[in-house]
């Protein structure tokens, strides 16, 4: 059976992933009323029927008991009968915005279209595309549905085009209407230092939001939410997810109904979004998922389709380089001779790579001046980037470095060159955050500029790996680049040019990996990741803050995507010292990396620095590849496995935060009859491990174990 399958004699288009089914059927030949989404079923008869109920307007030509408000659809329609919030908004000709789309046809094909200027999940297994049109607007809208058997995932996006001049007010990526409204919301919420931390509360009546019109995805909730059973857990039960492929504003809402059915719109934030028709719109992707197993199922389908559709191939099994990066080290305190010195003692302790920070361009010495002026500070680095790199390579490091690209300091040359290169809302005061003003990236001059001035200033500098910062949210968005009827499609096309600007900028360094970074974590989504195989998880590096900020982000994004350093930041800043050991066992959630003054580290904490970094190396490919399985997570425990996709190998985690002395470690996700062995030379069944078995303490400052396993089929 295809995995699109249109039912000719019920209408019924069924699409069917290895373990999920998505079912519409079109209705009176005008709609599309969506009947299934959940466990993969062939069984799809008498899904679809129509509620009529009293006081509810109903399509007139179609008689009473066809009310647009009672059937769940695929899209719903702004002012025609859905009283409930709806997908599709647009401002007719005549000046109102009632609309109403009618089915047209579909097409079912083989594979998925690229598309133009956005992010997007690539090698779909195939694609069922929904036409729509408005006789009134004169728009036609494309609904796509691309399907990713594998990872149980479906793409959705939508496309609009028009003969007419029209102004879209609203489209959303994606509608799931669902028969059913006893859920829980899970959102990935929190502030800067304080990322993606979970959060789940009960669905009530009414609607219920996440969203961003920071111009970023933001600290403040990440694109990304479940909808669960209330009593789905890591490997049981119910779930729904929805991953919005982009890095700018969005909402993401459920809305429950008295009639107990809820409604889930995602996509742009209609708040801070329009556009005129007379350029096509395609929307941004959402990835939907279901999962019966649980949120582990749910997660590791994410995890699955982010490695395999949206991560460069390039980038996303390679082993990542262990980066010892000047900031908390150093701060804007840097120059040639201390990061040799760096350099040098940072290879000794099994480092790869040194990253210069912020502070090595322009005038730069605190965050004041000189973002823009992307030159090298002679003072600071007195032979100038290549001879600096050159040196460093001497020492068998690589070399990385600091941008922060889409912004200015009003005190920089850039901006006294060109005022009217920053988002501005016309004759009003701007407002400034951290010091620093947002680069207009609707005008290609800009980013043109940009590209060329980065390109000469790295010209001939070997360079492995660049850090892609972003420090401040976008307020006051006007553009001096856009006619006055474009203003309002300002914040989407800021969100447009910064993909172009990722786009010319890793094209012009092919074999450097790039790590995003958002003031930490205020950047972490689908859509940044197509460009940026990692990223900076967040500024905060205390290790046990750290623990739930990575537990939250293993919920959507995969281990190799957080990136985690180990630093000198004193667990709530009150150790004594800190357990270096610790930290590291903390960033086994992630890719590793340090911040700290390698040429203070004493000789006993280099010993444990080298041997860890080689455990590292040992489980690298487990990091990169491997399925996740996280175990119990508490305010004072949290364990995890992650475990090889042919079982044959895994490594596990566990963390308390009391003074126990042992604990019990439970592993799910292996077969009861592999033997694992761990690396004391103690053999377990699959069965044993399953159930949990009883480890010790190991002697840090808050209890950490780690256990390796080899399995071998009995
Ligand atoms: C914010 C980042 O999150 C930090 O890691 C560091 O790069 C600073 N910016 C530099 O200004």
């Amino acid at each position: 059976m295809g995995m699109i399958t249109y039912l000719e004699e019920n209408k019924i288009i069924k699409i069917d992933t290895n373990n999920t089914t998505y079912a519409m059927q079109i209705v009176r030949d005008k709609f599309v009323s969506h009947i299934y989404y959940g466990k993969k079923t062939d069984n799809l008869e008498n899904l679809y029927t129509e509620r009529p109920l009293s006081f509810t307007t109903y399509v007139a030509s179609e008689g009473v008991a066809f009310s647009l408000d009672t059937i769940p659809t695929e899209l719903s329609f702004f002012g025609s009968g859905d009283t409930k919030d709806t997908a599709v908004k647009i401002k007719n000709q005549n000046g109102d915005s009632v609309t109403l789309f009618y089915y047209q046809k579909h097409n079912i094909y083989d594979g998925s279209k690229p598309i133009d200027g956005l992010p997007y999940s690539k090698n779909g297994k195939a694609t069922l595309e929904v036409i729509y049109y408005d006789a009134v607007s004169k728009v036609k809208l494309y609904s796509y549905y691309v399907v990713f058997p594998e990872s149980d995932t479906i793409v959705r996006y939508n496309k609009l085009t028009s003969e007419n001049d029209v102004l879209v007010q609203k489209i959303a990526s994606c509608q799931l209407d669902i028969n059913a409204s006893d859920f829980n919301v899970v959102t990935f919420s929190g502030k800067y230092c304080c990322e993606r931390l979970y959060t789940e509360y009960p669905l009530h009546i009414g609607k219920q939001s996440i969203y961003s019109e920071r111009g970023h995805s933001s600290h403040h909730f990440n694109p990304f939410m479940i909808l669960k059973n209330p009593n789905a857990d890591e490997n049981d039960g119910e779930a729904y997810g929805f991953q919005f492929v982009y890095s700018g504003d969005f909402e993401i809402q459920a809305e429950k109904l008295a009639n107990d059915t809820t409604r889930v719109l995602a996509g742009l934030n209609a708040n801070t979004f329009a556009w005129n028709l007379k350029n096509d719109l395609v929307t941004p992707e959402v990835i939907l998922t279901y999962s019966d197993k649980g949120v582990g199922q749910l997660s590791r389908n994410y995890h699955d389709h982010l490695r395999n559709h949206i991560i460069d191939p390039k980038f996303v099994f390679k082993p990542r380089p262990v980066v010892l990066n000047t900031w908390e080290a150093a701060y804007f305190n840097i120059n040639e001779e201390k990061l040799y010195d760096y350099a040098e003692s940072a290879k000794k302790l099994g480092m790869d790579t040194l990253v210069v920070d912020d502070g090595w361009f322009g005038a730069r010495n605190d965050d004041s001046s000189s973002l823009g002026d992307w030159v090298v500070n002679t003072q600071k680095f007195k032979g100038g980037l290549k001879a600096f790199s050159d040196k460093v390579h001497s020492y068998g490091m690589n070399f990385g470095i600091w941008i922060e690209p889409e912004m200015v300091n009003p005190n920089s040359e850039l901006f006294r060159a060109h005022p009217e290169w920053v988002l501005v809302s016309k004759d009003r005061p701007y407002s400034l955050g951290r010091k620093q003003l947002v680069l207009d990236m609707c005008n290609d001059e800009v980013i043109a500029y940009i590209v060329d001035l980065l390109k000469k200033a790295f010209d001939g500098v070997k360079i492995e790996y660049i850090k892609w910062d972003f420090n401040r949210s976008l307020t006051e968005v006007g553009s001096s680049a856009l006619t006055v009827e474009e203003q309002c499609e300002a914040k989407h096309r800021f969100v447009l040019g910064s993909y172009k600007l990722h786009k010319a900028l890793t094209e012009a360094f092919p074999d450097t990996i790039f790590e995003g970074c958002s003031g930490g974590g205020g950047r972490f989504d689908a859509g940044l990741l197509s460009f940026v195989p990692q990223i900076w998880t967040s500024d905060n590096t205390d290790p046990v803050s750290r623990l739930k900020i990575q537990y939250g982000t293993s919920f959507a994004y995969p281990l190799s995507t957080i990136s985690s350093h180990v630093s000198k930041t004193l667990i709530n800043k009150v150790e004594a010292s800190p357990d270096y050991d610790f930290r590291f066992f903390v960033t086994l959630a992630g890719v590793l990396g340090y911040e700290l003054d390698p040429t203070a580290i004493s000789a006993a904490d280099g010993e444990k620095i080298i041997q860890k970094i080689n455990l590292y190396h040992s489980i690298e490919d487990l990091i990169l590849r491997g399925d996740l399985y996280r175990g119990e997570f508490s305010p004072t425990a949290y364990s995890f496995a992650v475990i090889a996709k042919d079982k044959s190998s895994l490594y596990a985690v566990a963390y308390d935060l009391t003074d126990k002395k042992s604990a019990t470690l439970k592993i799910n996700g292996i077969n009861d009859n592999v033997v694992y062995t761990d690396d004391s030379g103690k053999k377990y069944t699959g069965k044993q491990l399953k159930k949990g078995i009883k480890v010790n303490v190991a002697n840090h400052s808050a209890f950490v174990y780690l256990i390796l396993f080899g399995g071998e089929k009995r």
